[in-house]
């Protein structure tokens, strides 16, 4: 085929697809990202820092993106981390090397992402479920089940409501009990130190508690980069715990859970930190928390009930049906998620969510109010 048959039929079905431009996906962390970002993509699209010997330009690249999100940590520059593929292939890592540190169970809350049981299952680590207490990890019930040598897995901005479990409370339980603590801040990393400068939280999450051993936090939710970009950082070398010979390589081996990592993200995600840099992302976090409060404010107006107050940019209204209310959504060019636990429609208000796209999306709420009930 020629070239512009294929440009065709590339067309065809990029139409079939939703894009984030067009202010209708509602329920994903992921955001469009900058255009300066896209072209370091692609500029770097060969580069795999699998075989980082070949890279050592978006090796350096990728110091840079780790010193950023050690800042975001309160961590200190000879810490350790790397850019991966995505907050699963980071809380796969830290509990992979946590169990090669001899840590031997798991403790999560039932809102910790789906990621963490998946490496429970994969290292085939057991998996106890610790209480929550209004969409948080209860202490109490921590401190009954904990034992020395467990791996606690704490959320700062979980997936279902965006809530920060009480990291510091955690921290103190772990070190009493010689526990691994992984921090999974994959969403709210990039939120939590702006919300605490702009006055919305006092809360911390990172290695300024000093239990913490390992943070999850992902340049492709809140950081404004393309996917593939996750971050894992570590206060010890974790590292060398799952470091494997690899002789065809450069440096003869690897110490990643994958092999070829698309690293044209790493770049992107580079040129997306130097583009905003700490004012731009605080500029990005007032902005959507004030496009949160909108939305909690019109809805109420709307007498559409809130399931809880937001800790971060995302919102859930309670609804009866919610696989009815998504469906109808849905067939109208929306899409959210839903808490079928929590009975409700969730929101993510993430940069491309503006007050004109939470106008129209309540008004299509109302219709759908209007014809079928909620
Ligand atoms: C708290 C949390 N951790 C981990 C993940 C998994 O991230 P990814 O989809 O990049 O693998 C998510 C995804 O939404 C998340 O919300």
């Amino acid at each position: 085929m020629d070239e512009k048959e294929i440009e065709e039929l590339l067309q065809k079905y990029y139409c079939k697809d939703m894009h984030y431009e067009d202010g209708r996906i509602l329920g994903s962390m992921y955001t469009e990202p900058p255009k300066i970002a896209l072209k370091a993509f692609f500029k770097f699209y060969q580069a795999n820092l699998g075989n980082s010997g070949l890279y050592k330009g978006t090796a350096e690249m990728e110091r840079e993106v780790v010193k950023f999100l050690l800042r975001l940590a309160s961590g200190k520059e000879n810490f350790f981390g790397h850019v991966v593929s995505g907050g699963t292939e980071a809380n796969i890592i830290a509990l992979w090397a946590a169990r090669e540190m001899g840590y031997k169970r798991v403790l999560a809350t039932k809102d910790a992402h789906f990621s963490i049981r998946k490496a429970a299952n994969l290292l085939k680590l057991p998996l106890e479920n610790i209480e929550m207490k209004r969409g948080k990890m209860n202490i109490e019930d921590l401190e009954s089940k904990i034992k020395e040598n467990d791996i606690i897995v704490a959320t700062a901005g979980t997936t279902p409501l965006g809530f920060i479990d009480p990291i510091e409370e955690i921290g103190k339980i772990c070190q009493m009990h010689n526990c691994f603590l992984h921090v999974d801040a994959a969403f709210g990393g990039y939120i939590i130190p702006f919300l605490r400068e702009l006055k919305y939280t006092n809360k911390k999450f990172g290695f300024d508690i000093p239990a913490v051993s390992t943070i999850t936090i992902d340049p492709h939710k809140m950081g404004m980069a393309p996917y593939p970009a996750g971050g894992i950082l570590s206060r010890e070398n974790i590292f060398e715990k799952i470091v494997i010979e690899a002789p065809y390589l450069i440096e003869e081996k690897n110490d990643s859970l994958l092999g070829t990592r698309q690293s044209g993200s790493v770049a992107a995600a580079y040129a997306a930190q130097l583009y905003f840099g700490w004012r731009g992302y605080k500029e990005i976090v007032r902005r959507c928390m004030e496009n949160t409060n909108y939305l909690v404010k019109r809805a109420k107006e709307e007498k559409l009930e809130i399931l809880e107050m937001p800790e971060m940019n995302i919102v859930n209204l309670k609804v009866e049906n919610v696989k009815k209310v998504k469906r109808e959504l849905y067939a109208r060019g929306w899409a959210v998620s839903t808490n079928p636990k929590y009975s409700s429609i969730r929101i993510v208000v993430m940069p491309h969510v503006t007050k004109e796209v939470i106008d129209k999306f309540l008004d299509e709420i109302k219709n759908i109010k209007k014809n079928y009930g909620l």
